[in-house]
């Protein structure tokens, strides 16, 4: 009996094991150990170039893990016979930038090691590399993800919460994906750096009781009342494009952009944390990391599920 119980432990730990071993920083150190930096190289020329690229190769990470999990899904375009992510929900009328981006490092790895890393472990890299290049922390990234041959172009309008989400909703879509209420907190603070539309933060600006009246007269002056719904505002007006802490000192003082950013710290159960993160940039940074990796963890496909595509936008055939 002792010795079948024995075996049983020694199962469940090789299995427990094998399940954390999914995902590894070193997946690619025989297959293709310059990745890294190849990928790396080509985000801090495009960064440098425009800072913009980099929240956009950040936020498609986000979108992209959300949706059936980090596979690249919301990478595929459209075929004449399935709609892909790109055109549907909250990714609608978003720009190219960012699916421009990750081609061009694609191909930059692809021309290092053909055929062998995937485009969900190069978005994750991509993204990574786009805060640190921002100013905001590193982090090693597990890899070994395989890519998608079919796109979920529903999923983006269910799975995504929009920017009118109150703070029951953000953290009920969180805890879909196996994500804590700290992990949309820390998240969210991805937020520090890029642009939204207008269309995106009318109501906020507008209609919110608990927004600061001067940066709701400001925002007013970039967004009309109609119309105008494209002109862009930076999600942080306090360092924009700058990877720092600033979208919690935002928030403290009712200078949250979005609804949604503004519903975690509204009296809510993440006004703590908020109130930590912007006393204190170095445990928003700590927490980032850590939250991105679980991000990151995301019902990834591996071993021989999916595929390695070597065009970022169709399967290959
Ligand atoms: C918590 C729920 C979230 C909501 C409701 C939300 C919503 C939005 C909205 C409405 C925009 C502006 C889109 C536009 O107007 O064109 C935006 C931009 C952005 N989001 Fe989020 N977001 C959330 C979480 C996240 C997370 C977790 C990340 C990354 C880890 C992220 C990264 C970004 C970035 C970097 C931008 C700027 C993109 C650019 O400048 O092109 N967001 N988000």
């Amino acid at each position: 009996m002792a010795v079948f119980f024995l075996a049983a432990a020694v199962l469940f730990l090789l299995l427990a094991g094998r399940s954390d071993a999914q995902l590894s920083p070193g997946f690619y150190s025989a297959s293709c150990p310059t990745v890294e930096s190849v990928v790396r190289q080509a985000m801090s020329q495009a960064v440098m170039n425009d800072t913009r690229a980099g929240a956009a190769v950040l936020r498609l990470f986000y979108h992209d893990c959300f949706v059936n999990g980090c596979d690249a899904s919301l990478l595929l375009d459209d075929t004449p016979t399935t709609p892909g992510e790109k055109g549907s929900g909250p990714n609608a009328g978003s720009p190219t930038t960012g699916f421009d981006l990750v081609d061009a490092v694609k191909t930059q790895v692809e021309a290092a090691c053909p055929g062998i890393v995937s485009c969900a472990d190069i978005l994750a890299l991509a993204a990574r590399d786009s805060v640190n290049l921002l100013g905001g922390p590193s982090w090693a990234v597990p890899l070994g993800r395989r890519d998608a041959t079919f796109p979920n172009s529903t999923g983006t309008a269910t799975d995504l919460p929009g920017p009118d989400s109150d703070i029951p909703a953000l953290i009920a879509a969180f805890a879909a994906k196996g994500l804590t209420s700290r992990d949309l907190a820390a998240l969210s603070g991805a937020h520090t750096v890029g642009e939204a539309r207008c269309a995106s933060f009318r109501t906020r600006v507008y209609c919110d009781a608990n927004v600061s009246p001067s940066f709701a007269a400001q925002q007013q002056q970039g967004c009309p009342a109609s119309g105008g719904d494209d002109s862009l505002a930076p999600l942080d007006a306090l360092t924009p494009g700058e990877f720092d802490n600033g979208y919690y000192r935002n928030l403290v003082v009712g200078a949250g952009l979005l609804h949604s950013d503004q519903e975690l710290f509204n009296n809510g159960p993440v006004d703590g944390v908020v109130r930590l993160y912007s006393a204190n940039a170095d445990a928003f940074s700590a927490d980032f990391a850590a939250s991105m990796i679980r991000l990151g963890n995301v019902a990834p496909l591996t071993g021989t599920s999916g595929e390695i595509r070597l065009d970022c936008r169709k399967v290959n055939s």
